[in-house]
């Protein structure tokens, strides 16, 4: 599977404007781990505002995402989907739109008031194949029990699900013959690949010069010119271990780093950024999310580790929109790092370690550049057809 680009869609959405929302949406959203962790042992429902109008605003940014990734699914008239933590129903009216009045989609939530959302919008918007439904966050719900899909959409709520493998066990039995099950999350939630490696650079004296010539006064020469100026005086050459190691540690420094907000202008970015439309979409909508959570009134030591961490891929978008000449594009990089030491843990992702725990075997995996990832899984050999759900 490979998602393509499209025209901006960005441009089309809707920033909001207003300042408070769901903490958790926050984090969760962007599928960050400890977050999500937290949010589901504080409380049956990881919705902590009340103004659902902005828990919908907000997942509407995916849009364009989502309507990319359903265009890819080769979706065939009369299938089944199971859309698990639906939330405000993004996907499912683009899967249930995409059958076109066939088939049949689910959508189950922990949120009484988000099931009652989508079922609302599924009358207005005239899609009778699709029905939401409410489940139990506590293990796997016996709603599943029985039922058996073609297809099953985890669109971010891995970070949810207590217990992974057991509940993918179970979730094994769901699923038709052929059927897979299609996980849309953050590719990576190490640090490590958050920063820039010399690896990152496939013109490395081309950044350097790049960086020696920033003016005094852009938001790059005021935030690196001071700590580099004195090192670049020495003569050092562009490959000194020690050129290396210090204008990475600032270019990395700064990441963690409010960084960003010469870039914004409220919840939207200057214009006359070079970003492409998606990596505008992924930085808009981050923005968005920092903007929620009162990023800009709180002290660092109070902001959680979640939002530090969406700070950090906001910055590194920034950087990569204004060195994009020397940075290496190969799908992955520079996005996330290409270093040994970050694709290491990469490897080691947790959704391929507990989806194969829980018997399924991974089909494909498709870069969706920037930061996330869409994993397609099958049930492994002859496992799906006996087991039953609770
Ligand atoms: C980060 S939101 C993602 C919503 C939607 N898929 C999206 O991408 O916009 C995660 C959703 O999963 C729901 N959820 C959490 N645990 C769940 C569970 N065990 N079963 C079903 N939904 C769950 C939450 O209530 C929330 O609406």
């Amino acid at each position: 599977m490979r998602i393509q680009s499209r025209s901006d869609g960005a441009s089309r959405r809707r920033i909001l404007a207003r300042t408070c929302a769901a903490v958790a949406v926050a984090a969760s959203c962007f599928g960050l781990p400890g977050a999500a962790r937290a949010a589901t042992d504080a409380s049956p429902t990881i919705y902590k505002n009340d103004d659902l109008s902005l828990i919908i605003e907000t997942q509407e940014l995916k849009r364009p995402r989502i309507d990319k990734v359903v265009a890819s699914l080769g979706l065939k008239p009369g299938m089944k989907i199971l859309d698990i933590g639906a939330g405000t129903g993004q996907q499912s009216y683009a899967l249930a739109a995409a059958l076109k009045g066939t088939g049949e989609v689910d959508a189950t939530d922990i949120e009484p008031r988000l099931v009652d959302y989508v079922n609302e919008q599924a009358r207005k918007k005239n899609l009778s194949n699709l029905h939401a439904h409410l489940v139990s966050g506590d293990g796997f719900d016996a709603f599943y029990s029985g039922r058996r899909y073609d297809l099953i959409v985890m669109w971010e709520v891995y970070n949810y699900l207590a217990d992974r493998p057991d509940y993918y066990r179970r979730l094994r039995a769901c699923l038709n013959p052929g059927g897979r099950v299609v996980m849309v999350e953050a590719e990576q939630m190490s640090q490590l690949g958050r920063g820039f490696f010399r690896e990152d650079f496939s013109d490395w004296d081309g950044f350097l010069s790049a960086l020696k010539r920033e003016p005094a006064d852009s938001p790059f020469g005021a935030a690196l010119g001071k700590p580099l100026r004195g090192l670049f005086a020495r003569g050092l050459g562009g490959d000194d271990p020690l050129v290396v190691r210090t204008v990475l540690f600032h270019v990395n420094r700064l990441l963690e780093t409010r960084f960003y907000k010469p870039f914004s202008d409220g919840v939207r970015l200057k214009p006359g950024l070079d970003l492409t439309p998606d990596e505008r979409t992924q930085a808009e909508w981050m923005l968005h999310r920092l903007t929620l959570d009162h990023v800009d009134q709180r002290e660092f030591p109070r902001l959680e580790y979640q939002l530090v961490s969406m700070m950090g891929l906001l910055n590194k978008l920034l950087v990569v929109s204004h060195f994009r000449p020397y940075l290496r594009f190969d799908g992955r990089s520079p996005y996330w790092s290409s270093a040994p030491e970050a694709v290491w843990l990469l490897r080691r992702d947790g959704h391929l370690r507990d989806m194969e725990a829980g018997g399924f075997r991974l089909l494909d995996e498709s870069p969706f550049v920037p930061y996330q990832a869409v994993w397609t899984f099958a049930a492994d050999d002859g496992a799906h057809a006996d087991e039953d759900a609770p």
